[in-house]
């Protein structure tokens, strides 16, 4: 059994996750849940796009079996705020996302905890998009003994390199234009790591004069940090993730980039 979690309006990143799923498993369940645990008030879960027909129509191209569209009522009988047992992973959840975030991922641990219940021993499909996400959910499962295999999947960037996102619809045209300075951030970090820079502050300042280069883009943070713990790097001398997330008019963009050293290609 192959699990695909997702909050639908689904795209190539989504395909490539059933798609995977399909090549490794006899059955592949995809889930669309716009989890109301995983908002804090004033986000956008009133707004957050949907389109079941066409998730339907993705699945389908992509050779997934099943999908699952539970409504609110279904996953959380008594109401959103009567869920008085949650799942949440410390330590991992407290930076980065989750410093802007802070309720987040206790909402994703609780609601993938309850699909993994529902559904069993199976292998689970996340991307590596969010990163954070996809670290925190393999502790869950590790600490839990949740009899799931995490299978974590590349990202799928559109032909500039912006990563594909569901709320990418929400950028204008001119905003779109310059979104894939995030990831041409990233990739110059990337590129001063693996000529021999093991300064992770200079990394850092190549990232920000990068996007310091789109006077309407603003950083959250753009950090290089231990793939495993998440922990920022001071001095880099084995594979490392960059990570960051900026934001652009009302939307924040996330994306990372896994690199290391030249002497440990
Ligand atoms: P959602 O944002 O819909 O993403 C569902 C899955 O698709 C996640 O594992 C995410 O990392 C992956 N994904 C999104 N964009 C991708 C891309 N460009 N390339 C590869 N994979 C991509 O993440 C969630 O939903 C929710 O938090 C969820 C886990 C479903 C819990 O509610």
């Amino acid at each position: 059994m192959g699990l695909v979690p997702t909050m639908g309006y689904l795209h190539a990143g989504h395909a490539s996750l059933v798609a995977r799923a399909a090549a490794e498993c006899d059955t592949v369940l995809t889930t669309v849940f716009v989890n109301p645990l995983q908002f804090a008030a004033g986000e956008d879960l009133a707004t957050y796009p949907r389109d079941p027909e066409g998730d339907a129509l993705t699945v389908e191209a992509a050779g997934g079996t099943m999908m699952f569209l539970p409504s609110d009522v279904e996953m959380y009988p008594a109401g959103r705020d009567q869920v008085f047992t949650t799942v949440a992973v410390s330590e991992l959840s407290a930076r980065w996302e989750g410093a802007t975030r802070p309720e987040h991922f206790a909402g994703v641990c609780t609601v993938v905890a309850k699909l993994f219940n529902l559904v069993g021993e199976c292998r689970a499909y996340f991307g590596e998009k969010d990163f954070q996400q996809l670290a925190i959910i393999d502790r869950m499962v590790s600490d839990l003994s949740f009899p799931v295999d995490v299978v974590g999947c590349p990202i799928v960037r559109e032909p500039d390199g912006l990563a594909m996102s569901s709320r990418n619809v929400r950028l204008s045209s001119d905003e779109r234009a310059v979104a894939p300075v995030l990831y041409r951030a990233l990739q110059a970090g990337a590129a001063a790591i693996r000529s021999g820079t093991a300064d992770a502050a200079a990394a850092h300042q190549i990232m920000m004069k990068e996007v310091a280069s789109e006077p309407s883009v603003s950083v959250d943070y753009l950090e290089v940090v231990n793939a495993a713990t998440l922990e920022p790097v001071s001095k880099v001398s084995g594979p490392v993730r960059l990570i960051g997330a900026v934001t652009l008019g009302a939307v924040r963009l996330l994306d990372n980039l896994p690199t290391h050293p030249l002497e440990t290609q």
